[in-house]
């Protein structure tokens, strides 16, 4: 196994190239299977996520050349419906092929995602969406059967709570269903929107497309022909680098990014007292005179996105004073916390609430472990600047979801290497 060695308290300078962002390469790579041409995806991030979702593609009888940051993929020679209880218990997101196998074949089997290491997640919202498309859905032996006569048809689905990967499910569904679907409380994330975008190039009715009420009119059954298309940039990838520019109080700029998809989180760096310079597809994060703490409420975009919550907190240790976090998804999206609590940091939990009590320069190094992929960053975060040498175990966490994270953060003068154990 890999793990991380970092040695802090080193300043930060330069420029970092932001990958494709995993959260919509995922459901975009799904979106294939409702495809009747091959396809070219530019802008892939190199991301353990990605092989993951490209093995069951594959599995499920894709072929597909993938080179770097691009990937050619055929969904025609598609011959089965079962996403494996060994692939789904290894990335969750895999229950994204459930919507666009069973709008194709009529039947799919996907394994039901247990729960995870940040709280229960169940997928309850996209199984009553399917059923009420005229899905039948049956959970027997762990696994999520469904099946329906015919095309799915479409309906109004109001979502109980916003659901990103709910929302996408229901997306590719109806965009192969007979008539209109109208997804009432749809999730808004970009990659959401991006989603959206690639089925209507590829020939798909829909309205309201970044709003919460999208409808989608669906080809009946009809294969799509996609364009082809390049992922947009990980906004969280940008704005975890831009939390190593402000942990170590440093000048660093993210590069290839779209800037508006980070002004929940440009506003708390600057409430925080950062200074951040914007242009079109770059942001620089410059020091603070005096870091000041910063009070966050996590939430659906454009809100405050939960996958930079364990990274702020970070951030917060080296504030001048008391930071509140309030996390409002996920139940138990604190496993960061015993783990900077090791390296010094002063943090209470109450439920859903967490105070952070900063001291600039607290911070001293230990052996530390990921527990999943955002808490992994925040580790690495906060090695950066803990006096001494920081070991963060268990990075396999880390690259589920980060692009070569070690290589760009020695681009910015960082003293980190991998080793194995
Ligand atoms: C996606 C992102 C993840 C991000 C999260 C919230 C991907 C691959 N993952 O996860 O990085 O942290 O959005 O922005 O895009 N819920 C239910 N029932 C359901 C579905 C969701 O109760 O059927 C609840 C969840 O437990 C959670 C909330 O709804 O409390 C939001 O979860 P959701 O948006 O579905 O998260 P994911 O799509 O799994």
């Amino acid at each position: 196994m890999d793990y991380l060695e970092i040695i802090g308290q080193q300043k930060l300078s330069g420029v970092i190239k932001i990958s494709g962002a995993k959260n919509a390469a995922l459901p975009l790579l799904a979106s294939t299977i409702l495809s009747a041409n091959t396809i070219n995806i530019s802008n892939i991030p190199n991301v353990a996520d990605i092989k993951t979702l490209l093995k069951l593609l594959g599995m499920l009888g894709a072929t597909y050349k993938h080179d770097d940051t691009n990937i050619t993929i055929n969904t025609k020679t598609l011959n089965q419906t079962k996403a494996t209880y060994e692939i789904v218990k290894t990335m969750r997101a895999s229950i994204l092929v459930l919507g666009p196998l069973l709008a194709r074949f009529g039947h799919c089997e996907v394994s039901l995602p247990g729960g995870c290491a940040i709280g229960q997640r169940p997928v309850d919202l996209h199984l009553k969406a399917l059923e009420q498309m005229g899905a039948k859905i049956e959970i027997k032996a762990g696994y999520i059967q469904a099946t329906v006569d015919g095309a799915l048809k479409g309906a109004t689905i109001v979502f109980d709570k916003v659901t990103v990967t709910g929302t996408e499910n229901i997306l590719m569904a109806a965009a192969l269903a007979n008539g209109k679907t109208t997804i009432i409380n749809a999730a808004k994330e970009p990659e959401v929107v991006q989603l959206c975008e690639v089925l209507k190039d590829a020939g798909v009715q829909i309205d309201g497309i970044g709003t919460n009420t999208i409808t989608i009119e669906g080809s009946n059954k009809e294969l799509l022909n996609f364009k082809p298309f390049s992922i947009i940039p990980d906004r969280i990838e940008a704005g975890t680098y831009l939390c190593a520019g402000a942990i170590a109080n440093s000048t660093v700029r993210v590069q290839n990014v779209e800037p508006n998809h980070l002004d929940s989180v440009i506003a708390k760096f600057e409430e925080m007292g950062f200074v951040l310079s914007v242009d079109e597809t770059s942001i620089t994060i410059h020091p603070a005179h005096e870091i000041k703490p910063v009070n966050i409420t996590t939430t659906e975009y454009p809100g405050f996105p939960t996958d930079m919550q364990a990274q702020f907190m970070a951030v917060a240790t080296m504030a001048n004073g008391v930071s509140i976090i309030d996390e409002k998804l996920f139940e138990n999206r604190f496993m960061h916390v015993s783990e900077l609590i090791r390296l010094g940091a002063d943090i209470t939990l109450n439920g859903t609430v967490a105070t952070i009590k900063g001291t600039p320069n607290s911070l001293i190094g230990t052996d530390v472990m990921a527990t999943d992929l955002r808490a992994s960053s925040a580790l690495v975060l906060a090695g950066l600047v803990a006096n001494g040498v920081t070991k963060v175990h268990r990075i396999y966490h880390l690259d589920r979801g980060y692009d070569r994270l070690e290589e760009k953060l020695k681009n910015i003068d960082a003293q980190i290497k991998r080793e194995q154990e």
